[in-house]
């Protein structure tokens, strides 16, 4: 489907509570399907992405029970059950894909993980190497991708286990493999990734010997666990505010896990007017209320390279934003964005240039060049983050902008369209024209 976005004609205006935050909703759902007893979850996302993952865990053996505005999910206690024929698709996720890597080497079954054409060419040995020091029998394609072939576990061992990229969705999959392990399973990675796994633990029960280490054998315990609203989708409305003259938004319950801010430390390097308003947290993380009024002059930044991590998902927007801003805008170190649901630096650059906007693309960033941006039809690649940064810059282009593969931003973000369009942008989702 094909995303339509005029030039904006008025400012945005008003406030939204973004949907759920999508890598705690997954783990909600995986942690809630291991634990004993019936979980309450609220706030939680469902998109193409986590609904992925709600339907593996109910093959598993979880029952979930959706209702308006909770998901009650009775999990299994421990062991899951096998899936009926012994599949399951994970759709577009690779956090659900490497998390449940990570929970079915611990299983007394065979299983079979796959998705979707782009998950099934996303780097797998990252999770395949550790879990075999586990002595997980995991399999993956010759190419190190999925499907990944699981076969029925006969005991793991802990492991002290060097991440050589830091990655949250490593680090998970190998402390939820620990927890079927025998002795304490250890993480060490780079630069600190997103610690939602560590935090969500304990309040299903399981308690840290130390911050990213687990003892096998520990149970998850149902809990009532309330999920923030996604940082990670905040930010086009924020970025749409930042860009057009007169615009004033006001972003409700937002996570604002410091393993996430990264876009929100760039915004202001870049001298954006916003201010973190009525904070206080929910559950186990920190929330808080995002307001942002226009205010003109943003200038391009050299991004520094200890942030890239904090602001993974927001790269491709900020490549957007900083079409904007004057002056030069400068990435690197953010290499791992080529093994994103697509290559971002590649698709971002591509769709760009088409733009008419100047950038150097590296093996590892892009230098982009602010300045104007004209109408045009550019390529999303199946990437929702990379259509909805496209979607963002439309609103000051000097003509239309069409994205292509526009479906594609239900995996995370359903109601994007709907959240611009109340804040006074003019959108529309087509079918291909
Ligand atoms: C995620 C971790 C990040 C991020 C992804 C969600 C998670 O991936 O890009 O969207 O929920 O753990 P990596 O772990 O590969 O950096």
């Amino acid at each position: 489907m094909i995303l339509t976005v005029e030039p904006a004609v008025s400012q945005l205006q008003g406030e939204i509570t973004p949907p759920g935050d999508k890598s705690i909703s997954h783990r909600a759902l995986i942690f809630s399907s291991l634990a004993a007893g019936r979980s309450e979850l609220s706030g939680l996302l469902e998109s193409e992405d986590t609904l992925a993952t709600l339907r593996a865990c109910e093959q598993l053996g979880a029952v979930v029970e959706r209702g308006p505005d909770r998901v009650f999910v009775t999990g299994t206690g421990g062991s899951f059950t096998p899936p009926s024929n012994g599949i399951l698709d994970m759709g577009n996720s690779g956090t659900a894909m490497r998390l449940l890597a990570g929970v079915l080497s611990g299983q007394n079954f065979d299983s079979t993980l796959l998705g979707d054409d782009s998950l099934n060419s996303r780097p797998m040995r990252r999770i395949v190497v550790p879990l075999k020091q586990m002595g997980a029998a995991i399999t993956a394609s010759e190419a190190g991708t999925a499907p990944l072939v699981i076969h029925a576990c006969h005991g793991l061992q802990a492991i002290d286990y060097l991440s050589p990229v830091a990655s949250a969705q490593i680090k998970s999959c190998v402390l939820l493999a620990g927890l079927f392990a025998s002795g304490t399973t250890r993480v060490n990675e780079p630069h600190l990734s997103r610690d939602h796994t560590e935090r969500m633990l304990p309040i299903f029960g399981v308690n840290l010997p130390s911050p990213c280490s687990v003892e096998g054998g520990s149970k998850l315990k149902a809990c009532r666990f309330a999920v923030p609203a996604d940082i990670s989708s905040a930010v086009f409305s924020l970025a749409a505010a930042a860009m057009m003259p007169g615009s004033a938004v006001l972003l409700r319950q937002v996570g604002l896990n410091p393993t996430r801010t990264g876009f929100l430390r760039c915004l202001e390097a870049m001298g954006a007017d916003f201010s973190i308003i009525n904070q206080s947290s929910q559950s186990t993380e920190p929330v808080g209320d995002i307001r942002l009024q226009f205010k003109d002059g943003l200038k391009g930044i050299d991004v520094p390279e200890s942030l890239v991590p904090d602001m993974i998902d927001e790269l491709p927007l900020l490549m957007a934003l900083a079409v904007t801003a004057s002056g030069v805008t400068r990435i690197r170190g953010a290499a791992e964005l080529r093994v994103k649901e697509s290559d971002r630096i590649a698709v971002m650059a591509a769709g760009l240039r088409k733009l008419g906007v100047e950038l150097q693309e590296y093996p590892d960033g892009i230098d982009i060049q602010g300045g104007k941006v004209s109408g045009g039809h550019v390529q999303s690649a199946g990437d929702h983050r990379c259509a909805m940064s496209f979607a963002v810059l439309g609103l000051i282009a000097a003509d239309r902008i069409l994205i292509d593969d526009a479906e594609f931003i239900a995996t995370s973000y359903p109601t994007f369209t709907a959240d611009m369009t109340r804040l006074g942008v003019n959108m529309k989702i087509s079918e291909n024209l």
